[in-house]
């Protein structure tokens, strides 16, 4: 087992999206998978209770018989920032129990992609943000850069917060959520030279129901199986976990 945490340069810049794509792809490796998106405000009531569409999306990619509340450990109602929903539902987040989670959620597949919330610094409780998050499950990132006007300092601000926080990026993938930038082709070639880390996805905009897409098709697929062997190798203890279980693969 070893994990994979989403992260964007923003909120709707297509965590979701890359992360469902990578689910489908992993499958297509002929590994196995399970995801999680461990907080989600902007939630919808349903008889089951409150449900996510982006948790929804990434239990469905995943395949595997997930209960939801393991994918989605924490959902609120109020589309606003996780503190401010937690805050308004009364239920604050606990990231050692989504670190639980997670742990027993990793057991059961090769991979877990995890997608974080909003952007780096996302906050998440009175003092912890989303960074607290993907420090806390120890995992390598896949930071999401949005292409669209300022991608660039958001990207490079992005990427030092990670190296800073002791974490690694394992890549950058950017994505096009919106049909009208004419600035993606340039913007992906400077991306390229600035970031340190490997662009190894491009998605480009794509028309809604065109059938384009969603399945793995925007990676640099023998780039990213390189690193990911790499990882699955070597990144596989958790800080939890280090005492006394050794790395499978
Ligand atoms: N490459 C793309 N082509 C077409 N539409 C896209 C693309 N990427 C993202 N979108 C659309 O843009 C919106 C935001 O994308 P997505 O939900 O993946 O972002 P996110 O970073 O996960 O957002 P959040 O912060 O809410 O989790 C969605 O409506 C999605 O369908
Ligand atoms: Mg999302």
């Amino acid at each position: 087992m070893a994990g994979i945490f989403v992260a964007g340069t923003d909120t709707g810049v297509g965590k979701t999206t890359v992360s469902v794509a990578l689910l489908h792809w992993l499958r297509s490796q002929g590994w196995s998978v399970v995801a999680m998106k461990p907080v989600a405000s902007g939630c919808q009531e349903s008889e089951a209770g409150l449900r996510n569409a982006d948790a929804l999306a990434l239990q469905q990619a995943a395949g595997a018989p997930l209960e939801y509340r393991q994918v989605n450990p924490y959902a609120y109602r109020e589309p606003v920032s996780p503190y401010l929903a937690a805050r308004i539902a009364g239920r604050p987040v606990n990231i050692p129990f989504i670190a639980e989670t997670y742990r027993n959620l990793a057991d059961r597949a090769d991979w877990v992609v995890v997608e974080s919330v909003g952007g780096w610094h996302c906050p998440l409780t009175e003092r912890e943000t989303a960074a607290d998050l993907a420090l806390r499950l120890g995992l390598p990132v896949l930071l999401v850069v949005g292409l669209r006007l300022g991608c660039i300092s958001h990207a490079l601000l992005t990427e030092r917060a990670i190296a800073a926080d002791g974490l690694h990026c394992l890549g950058w993938v950017g994505n096009q959520p919106q049909p009208e930038y004419a600035l993606a082709e340039p913007n992906l070639t400077d991306l390229g030279r600035r970031l340190r880390a490997p662009a190894v996805g491009h998605f480009p905009f794509v028309q809604p129901h065109s059938g384009g897409g969603g399945e793995g098709g925007g990676f640099a697929a023998e780039l990213l199986l390189e690193i990911l062997r790499r990882l699955s190798r070597s990144v596989t203890l958790r800080p939890f976990e280090c005492a006394d279980k050794p790395t499978h693969r």
